[in-house]
C-alpha cells in the first residue's frame, strides 16, 4: 500500500469534515488521487504574472498566436485559433461548464432550490462512468442494477472495476418499473457502502418513469439510506429531453435525489452525445448535487484522475459545443430534430403494437429516448437478428434470449412499417423452421 500524497491527505480531511458520506463512499484509488502541484499550476501562475516572454505552454507559437497548419484550420474559419488547437482546462471549458449548467436548471424545475455543481466536461459519457468507477468503486463494491441495460455498464464496473453486480427484474409484472424489485434489492444488501445506477430514459427500452414511480424509487433509497447505508446514485441521463409521452415525468430523477438523505450523493452524467446530436465529438458531462465545500476537494481529485488519463476532453468538440449552444437558431433546430424523434416514435409504436404481430412479440412499454425493445414470444432473438441481417440487410440488436431492440431514431418514419413487417415475416420463418 502507498503511503498518501501530503495533498491527498488534505483534500481526504476537507472532504471528510463537509461531508463524511462522500467520503466513506470514496474508493483507495479516490482516497490516493490527487492534482500534484506541477507544470499546470506553474502555468496558471505564468499565465497571470509573465508579460514579457512565457515560455511554460506545451504549444508552439508564431506571431502571437497559436501555430497551426493551415489545410485544418480551413476547415473551421470562424473559431478562433484557440478554440480549435489550444488545450482545454482538465475540467472543461469554463463557459460551456457554466452554460450546461444553466440547461440543467432550465430543464429540471426540481433542481430549482437544490445544490447543483458546476458541470465537469468529461471524453463521452463513457468516460463520466470510467470516472466514477476509479474515484467510488473498490473490487467487491455491490453496484445495483436492472437486468436489463446498456451493456458498457459491466465492462466499466465489473470487468475493469470488480464491482459486484446485483440485478433485479427492470418490469414488473404490469410491465411497470419494478420498483419494489428496486426496493427489495436495496433492502437485502446489507452493505454499508452501495452504488445504484438509474436510466431514464432507458436503453433499450424506451421506458421513462412517471412522478409516482420516481417517488418510489427516491423513498426506496431514503430508507435504505436511513437504516446507515451510504449510498452512490448515478443518474444515467443519456437521453435527456426526449420524452415523447405526457405521461412520464419531462424531467430527470437526478433533482428529487439532490438533498434527499445526507447518505446519499447523487451524480448526474449527462451529454452532448445524445441530447445535443454530437455522438462522436465525446463531450458530455458530470455534474454532483453536494456542497461546495466537499465539491472544491473533489473536483481536484477528478483533476488528478483525468490528468491521468485524456488529460481533457477535446478543445474543438467543445468549442462546437458551446458555440452552437449561444447560437440564432440552436433552439429552433433542437425542437426541429425533437419533433422529428416524436414522429418516429409514435409510429414505430403504433405499428408495432399492432394486433397482427401480437402472437409473435409483445412490446415493451417505450415513452422516449431512441429506442423500442421487442419481446419475441418464441423464436431467438438472435437467431432473429442473424437472419434479418443477412437475408434482408436489416440491423437490429438481439439482447438476451427474446430482445430484439429498435432504434427508430436512425428510420425515416416512411420505413418504419416495412421493417417491422420484415422483422415479423423473418420471426413467422424462424418460428416455423
Ligand atoms: C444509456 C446510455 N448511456 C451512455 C451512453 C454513451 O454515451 P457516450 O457515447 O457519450 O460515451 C449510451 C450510448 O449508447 C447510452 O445508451
Amino acid at each position: 500500500m502507498q503511503d498518501l500524497n501530503p495533498i491527498a491527505i488534505e483534500l481526504n480531511e476537507r472532504i471528510r469534515t463537509s461531508a463524511p458520506s462522500v467520503f466513506t463512499l470514496l474508493s483507495e484509488l479516490g482516497k490516493r488521487i490527487y492534482l500534484p502541484k506541477g507544470i499546470l499550476s506553474q502555468t496558471a501562475e505564468a499565465n497571470i504574472k509573465a508579460h514579457r516572454f512565457n515560455a511554460t505552454r506545451a504549444i508552439a507559437s508564431e506571431d502571437g498566436d497559436m501555430m497551426h497548419l493551415a489545410v485544418s484550420r480551413e476547415l473551421v474559419p470562424e473559431l478562433t485559433l484557440e478554440g480549435v488547437y489550444g488545450y482545454a482546462p482538465v475540467l472543461g471549458q469554463p463557459e460551456l461548464r457554466e452554460t450546461w449548467k444553466t440547461h440543467l436548471l432550465e430543464e429540471n424545475p426540481s433542481l430549482a432550490e437544490a445544490t447543483l455543481s458546476l458541470p465537469i466536461v468529461t471524453s463521452g459519457m463513457t468516460h463520466g462512468f470510467s470516472l466514477i468507477a476509479e474515484l467510488f468503486v473498490d473490487s467487491g463494491d455491490t453496484l445495483v442494477l436492472p437486468d436489463m441495460i446498456w451493456g458498457n455498464y459491466r465492462l466499466i464496473f465489473q470487468t475493469k472495476a470488480e464491482a459486484a453486480i446485483q440485478t433485479y427484474p427492470f418490469f414488473n409484472a404490469a410491465n411497470e418499473f419494478n420498483t419494489s424489485g428496486f426496493r427489495e434489492t436495496l433492502t437485502n444488501a446489507t452493505d454499508e457502502k452501495l452504488l445504484v445506477l438509474l436510466n431514464f430514459p432507458h436503453n433499450p427500452t424506451g421506458y421513462a418513469i412517471n412522478r409516482t414511480e420516481a417517488q418510489q424509487i427516491v423513498d426506496a433509497i431514503v430508507a435504505r439510506a436511513d437504516a446507515g447505508c451510504h449510498i452512490l446514485v448515478m443518474i444515467d441521463d443519456a437521453y435527456a429531453g426526449l420524452w415523447y409521452d405526457a405521461s412520464v415525468m419531462h424531467e430527470s430523477l437526478f433533482g428529487m435525489l439532490v438533498g434527499c438523505h445526507p447518505n446519499v450523493v447523487p451524480v448526474k452524467i449527462d451529454g452532448a452525445t445524445k441530447e445535443e446530436y454530437a455522438w462522436g465529438l465525446r463531450v458530455a458531462f458530470m455534474s454532483f448535487g453536494i456542497e461546495e465545500a466537499t465539491m472544491q476537494p473533489l473536483e481536484q481529485k477528478l483533476s488528478g484522475l483525468i490528468r491521468a488519463d485524456t488529460s481533457g476532453a477535446s478543445q474543438v468538440s467543445q468549442t462546437l459545443i458551446l458555440e452552437a449552444m449561444k447560437a440564432r437558431g440552436y433552439a429552433e433546430q433542437k425542437q426541429r430534430n425533437y419533433e422529428i424523434l416524436k414522429e418516429r416514435a409514435l409510429k414505430a409504436k403504433k405499428v408495432a403494437s399492432d394486433s397482427r404481430y401480437a402472437k409473435l412479440w409483445e412490446v415493451y412499454p417505450s415513452h422516449a429516448g431512441y429506442f423500442m425493445c421487442l419481446n419475441l414470444k418464441s423464436a431467438s432473438a438472435e437467431l432473429a437478428r442473424q437472419h434479418l441481417l443477412d437475408e434482408h440487410g436489416l440491423g437490429t440488436i438481439a439482447l438476451g434470449e427474446t430482445g430484439l431492440r429498435v432504434a427508430y431514431s436512425c428510420l425515416e418514419e416512411s420505413d418504419i412499417e416495412m421493417v417491422f413487417a420484415v422483422i415479423a415475416q423473418v420471426i413467422e420463418m424462424v418460428n416455423s423452421s
